[in-house]
């Protein structure tokens, strides 16, 4: 009854075709996870945040239609228990969180996302109700026994090979091997998901999309997690147990098993089932970022519900890695999160930006540490960047009253500033591409580098004294200021307000808003030279003073 299409995969022709057709501009969609609302945020939340953020800013900056998705996931037995641990109706708990906490978080860390999705709300019930519906009519979705162990912590079902022997006060019980605490054995007869039909479909799937898993250590434990083969999926829980779900649409006696509601986010939110215009501007997403925690959900469950309901998959899902505290993933229950205005209320949220995206290899695990914050924030955020910008245009000001003057003839130290400058922006750009977010980064800082090395060397103060070398002063301090405006346009997605307060006090607004600067011209030379006359650049980045 039911039948799987043979490929997924679009031929370069028909991919071609489809965008002269559509003729504006390619889209560019980037999700998160939706988070459980049991608690409020921690820096791995953020982190997982920041990188979809800097993602999505980069890809508008370079002129894409570019849509950050992010949101909420409040159903289940996990948020349920912890609202009547706290007295409350389970949707008096998460309203109170989505506005105490999730919502603040964007503004805590500066995230321009395009849309905010809470799984409670119609928009996103009706859909799944929809989708669900859908797999039902055509035979995907059967009644069955399920007799098994189940981990609130993670709301997943749990096989012998995911459970450990218990120790301290669960000494003699098997627990899970995240959450160090007892599963719940389950019997009831719930509806399946038939995912074992997708082994052989998904395989073929990874290996006609290569980049659909990355990063390859997370593919590589994906394919080789598919080939010990798939077992069918319980979708329900027996409203006998709990309620808090949205209601298995052709029985009501049942809820959808909250990870089956949860996925269905990433298309209910772009207009599955309601605005299908803009559901194909969108879908497939671009990239779906994900910690590795949560990698097979993701790039097994989801592409095959998508398959089932003959829609295309993802273009690609990142696995990164997980913030560590003395060694362990930081997590709510282990009480080892660290809230992100911890940090940003000392260092602001620039330097959490730059900080986790650079410090960290994306995809990689990497541990947390002030000290090691606070050192790049001085080395390289305060002296690197920051002291450049308010040197240069400190100079700018003393020596030509304030108006950026126009070069005179390029020296050899001139000529390599701009092929640096050149070399960064495409660098750059071929590493966000690739998502290495971290290498983008050490691109973008060859440039802060070689032009405090430049300024080291030419010595602009030493030129100012001798009125013969005026032309020579003004070439320098205008290569300076034409590569703190390549810096502002490069660093706009990873440090949006210091770059928003330098391209104020360099640009005079004669280059129109940073944010309409092209990404990939922001290489080509000399478009300063118009005249302009810089203001006053309040520090980027002050000095913290730390107590010890
Ligand atoms: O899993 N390091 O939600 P969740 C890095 N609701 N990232 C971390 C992290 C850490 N220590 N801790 C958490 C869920 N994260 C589901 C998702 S999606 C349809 C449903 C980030 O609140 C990381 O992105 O447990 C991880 O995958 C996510 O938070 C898990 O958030
Ligand atoms: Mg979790």
């Amino acid at each position: 009854m039911n039948s799987i299409r043979k490929s997924w995969t679009l031929d370069p022709i028909a991919q071609n075709k489809i965008e002269l057709m559509s003729n504006n501009q390619p889209s560019f969609y980037v999700t998160t996870p939706i988070f459980y609302v049991n608690d409020a945020p921690h820096i791995g939340h953020a982190y997982t945040e920041v990188a979809a953020d800097v993602l999505a800013r980069w890809h508008r900056a370079r002129g894409e239609d570019s849509f950050l998705l992010t949101g909420t996931d409040e159903h289940g037995e996990k948020v349920l228990r912890t609202a009547q641990a706290n007295n409350v109706s389970a949707q008096d708990w998460t309203d109170k969180l989505v506005h105490d906490a999730w919502l603040p978080l964007l503004e805590t860390i500066d995230i321009d996302n395009q849309d905010f999705i809470r799984t409670t709300e119609a928009r996103h019930e009706q859909n799944v109700q929809k989708f669900m519906q859908k797999l039902y009519d055509t035979g995907f979705i059967y009644q069955g026994s399920f007799k098994g162990a189940y981990c609130v912590g993670c709301e997943e079902y749990k096989n012998k090979g995911d459970l450990v022997d218990g120790t301290g006060e669960y000494e003699g019980q098997e627990v899970c091997a995240i959450h160090s605490k007892p599963v719940e054995q389950l019997e009831e007869n719930n509806y399946f998901f038939k995912l074992s039909q997708f082994q052989q479909p998904l395989l073929d799937f990874f290996e006609q999309n290569p980049n659909f898993i990355q990063p390859e250590s997370a593919r590589n434990e994906v394919v080789s997690f598919v080939s010990r083969g798939l077992d069918d999926l319980s979708i329900s829980r027996s409203k006998e147990k709990f309620d808090w779900g949205i209601d298995i649409p052709w029985d009501d006696s049942h809820i959808t098993y909250v990870w089956f509601d949860a996925l269905l986010n990433y298309i209910t939110a772009i207009g599955y089932g309601s605005d299908e215009d803009k559901f194909e501007k969108y879908w497939p997403a671009t990239i779906q970022i994900v910690g590795k925690d949560i990698l097979r959900f993701h790039a097994v469950i989801w592409p095959a519900m998508l398959m089932a309901a003959d829609l295309t998959p993802p273009k690609q899902i990142f696995g990164h890695g997980w913030l560590l505290v003395g060694g362990e993933k930081m997590s709510k229950s282990k009480l080892t999160g660290i809230a992100p205005n911890q940090i940003t209320d000392i260092f602001g949220s620039d330097a959490f930006r730059y900080y986790f995206m650079k410090a960290i290899a994306f995809g990689s695990d990497g541990s947390f540490s002030w000290e090691d914050l606070s050192a790049r924030y001085q080395a390289e955020l305060a002296n690197g960047f920051g002291n450049l910008a308010s040197r240069t245009i400190a100079m700018v000001n003393k020596y030509f009253e304030g108006n950026i003057p126009s070069p005179k003839e390029y020296s050899d130290a001139d000529k390599n500033v701009i092929a640096v400058a050149q070399k960064a922006v495409s660098d750059s750009d071929l590493a966000m591409q690739q998502v290495a977010i971290n290498e983008a980064i050490a691109a973008i800082w060859t440039l802060v580098d070689e032009l405090n090395n430049y300024i080291t060397v030419q010595e602009p103060w030493a030129l100012a004294k001798d009125e013969a070398n005026r032309d020579r002063l003004a070439t320098v301090l205008f290569v300076a200021c034409e590569g703190l405006r390549v810096l502002s346009v490069l660093l706009s997605p990873i440090t949006p307000k210091a770059t928003a307060k330098l391209w104020a006090a360099l640009t005079e607004g004669k280059l129109g808003e940073l944010s309409e600067q092209i990404l990939q011209d922001a290489g080509v030379w000399g478009q300063l030279d118009k005249g302009i006359k810089v203001s006053e650049l309040e520090v980027l980045f002050p000095r913290i003073e730390t107590e010890k």
